[in-house]
């Protein structure tokens, strides 16, 4: 979702304006451009993909010092060049802003600065912020103090950042519930929304705070926060070195960033459950320093979670419940936050996401506190997030940057997160002896393994893509805790093939659905040899018998035999509670192969954002 970069430095930074908005991509966009001092402030902006910007930055031979860039994802107006950032306010020093994240008051602001004789161009919320920034450096003669007053009257998500042409020697941000990230460089400074964008010239870098407000110039930096004071007082931020490497945000010799990410999930995982190589006992700590203290008075567990997270979410009930005899709730982040639950201080709520940016997940978990629960815990991939620095507790999935828009990494690894968490509950519930925690432990050390055989199917999987390819629609079936991995196979295959996908509890057929079969419908089942698999098996017979396509990935020894209109991919035997995860492999493996058939934008599926850091 937006992107942002900015750099002000002693040579031409347009190239490292051009790289970051490449490296941003992923994030979602539709339009691009930006803002550089050429005596004033030039704009080039365009509707289109960031190489479009790029051919008109080569035709007018852009250059200079200081700059301002971004990816817009259109929320407020469509995508057009008019709609594009950066933003100007006229005048006699002319303000040019790019934004993050949505100003919830725009239409009060842009009321009062119409009536105060402002002209708007756009139909974004983010132009307000310009002409604000123009009406308040009227009242103040600074333009950092005006910055920070203007931002005082902002009400939503933003980070920001800012030019003015009379001082283009200087580059404001500012960030409230939008990531934005310093670069400090030796030969100037930098600003992004996201650290790989920031790479390219330096790996010191500094997470801003909520709050926080900078200056940057070519050879220094400050920085405020204005949470208790609207002009801000200063802050010292720590520096950090990213150990990010180049060929983690690569694409190596892959053709996509998301068939990268399904082949990474083998060592993803591994990494992610690094810890217990070496153990026969999982403690607490590993969620944090007082997990131990926590969990012992966890009475109940609330998943908070959207999309893909949310399923990993739903796998995890199954688990919680079933091993570690806890109840578990798990909610849609975006409408917890807007329903009166009860509360209860001893429900431990569980905040996932890849990002740790999604703006309704921070808001739910932070409403379920505001309503009484006592602690969060944050699994997340991301460490210097927001959800991991609200959260009490942590776990990091350690998957490496995600950048393909579909998840894919970064969902093995959060299950094996919540295996863990399961097995550690069940532990201090005395529901798991330590002989059966070793041999939990053993499995789970398994995984990457298991994960690699289950890629094995990529061929078998890539024969069926051109069927579904000719096809508008596809219903999955799952039972019990592959259910939800059904709902993960129709959200990858509708969000990057674009084909209408439903999942549906298997058991659920008779009540509804059965009324879709028919040949033009194929059914996808996920068939574990597990106890449901005979009742799963009833279900099929009532698509066939209804002349559906059924497409089954089963176990090495399920009795599922192929035939004319039932096609059958075995998987190694039954995993146990890796099964659902084993399982997903296929279901990634045929969106992909379905999308490359389509010709459609695997990486960046049209519509959609990587962190969707607005409501
Ligand atoms: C689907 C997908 C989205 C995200 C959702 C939550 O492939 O990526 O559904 O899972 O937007 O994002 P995070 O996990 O970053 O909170």
């Amino acid at each position: 979702m937006c992107g942002i970069i900015g750099a002000i430095a002693k040579a031409n930074v347009v190239p490292v304006l051009l790289e970051g908005l490449q490296r941003l991509e992923y994030r979602g966009y539709d339009s691009a451009g930006l803002v550089f001092t050429d005596y004033g402030l030039k704009r080039l902006r365009t509707a289109g993909r960031v190489h479009q910007l790029c051919k008109l930055v080569e035709q007018e031979n852009a250059q200079g010092f200081a700059g301002i860039a971004h990816t817009r994802w259109a929320t407020h107006g469509k995508p057009s060049e008019q709609n594009a950032h950066p933003h100007f306010s006229g005048g006699e020093s002319r303000i040019a802003v790019v934004h993050n994240g949505i100003i919830e008051n725009h239409e009060s602001i842009r009321t009062f600065l119409k009536n105060h004789g402002y002209q708007f161009s756009s139909e974004t919320d983010s132009e307000v912020i310009a002409h604000l920034i123009a009406f308040k450096l009227k009242e103040i003669p600074d333009f950092f103090k005006a910055v920070c007053l203007a931002v005082a009257e902002l009400q939503g998500a933003y980070a920001i950042a800012v030019m003015e042409e009379a001082h283009p020697e200087r580059i404001i941000v500012a960030r409230h519930g939008a990531p934005l990230i310093l670069g400090i460089g030796k030969d100037g400074n930098y600003v992004a929304s996201d650290v790989s964008a920031l790479l390219q010239v330096t790996r010191d870098v500094i997470y801003l705070e909520e709050g926080d407000i900078a200056e940057l110039s070519n050879h220094s930096f400050h920085i405020v926060n204005c949470l208790h004071d609207q002009l801000g007082e200063p802050v010292n931020r720590i520096i950090h070195e990213s150990h990010l490497s180049n060929e983690e945000i690569g694409l190596g010799s892959y053709a996509h960033y998301m068939q990268k990410e399904i082949f990474e999930q083998p060592s993803a995982v591994a990494n992610t459950l690094e810890m217990i190589s070496n153990t026969q006992s999982i403690t607490p700590n590993l969620f944090g320093s007082e997990a131990g203290k926590i969990f012992l008075n966890t009475k109940q567990i609330l998943i908070l979670a959207c999309g893909t997270s949310y399923h990993a979410g739903l796998v995890a009930r199954y688990w919680l419940e079933k091993v570690a005899g806890i109840p578990c709730n798990v909610e849609i982040a975006s409408e917890y936050r807007y329903r009166n639950p009860v509360s209860d201080p001893a429900t431990l709520v569980v905040a996932i996401s890849q990002s740790g940016e999604t703006a309704d997940t921070l808001a739910a978990m932070n409403y379920a506190k505001k309503l009484g629960h006592t602690y969060s815990l944050a699994i997340c991939n991301v460490p210097e997030s927001a959800l991991i620095r609200q959260a009490d507790l942590r776990f990091l999935t350690r998957a490496g940057p995600e950048i393909g828009v579909a998840s894919t990494k970064a969902f093995t690894t959060q299950l094996a997160s919540l295996l863990l968490l399961t097995i550690t509950l069940a532990k201090m519930r005395h529901r798991l002896p330590a002989h059966d925690e070793r041999q939990l432990i053993l499995t789970l050390r398994h995984l990457p393994n298991a994960l690699k055989q289950a890629l094995k199917v990529e061929p078998l999987v890539k024969n069926w893509a051109q069927n579904f390819a000719q096809k508008r629609h596809a219903l999955f079936l799952g039972r019990g805790v592959h259910y939800p991995i059904a709902m993960e196979g129709a959200l990858k295959l509708k969000e990057i093939s674009y084909i209408h996908a439903e999942a549906y509890a298997a058991g659920e057929l008779k009540h509804g659905p059965l009324a879709l079969i028919d040949d033009e419908m194929p059914v996808v089942a996920i068939a574990p040899s597990n106890q449901l698999l005979d009742k799963l098996k009833s279900n099929l017979q009532e698509v066939q018998a209804r002349g559906g396509e059924l497409y089954v990935f089963a176990d090495a020894d399920s009795q599922i035999t192929p035939s004319e209109h039932l096609h059958v991919i075995r998987l190694t035997e039954y995993a146990g509670l890796l099964s659902p995860i084993l399982h997903t492999i296929p279901l990634q493996l045929l969106a992909y192969h379905v999308a490359l058939v389509k010709g459609t934008d695997v990486d960046k599926p049209r519509n959609l954002a990587k962190a969707v850091t607005v409501e």
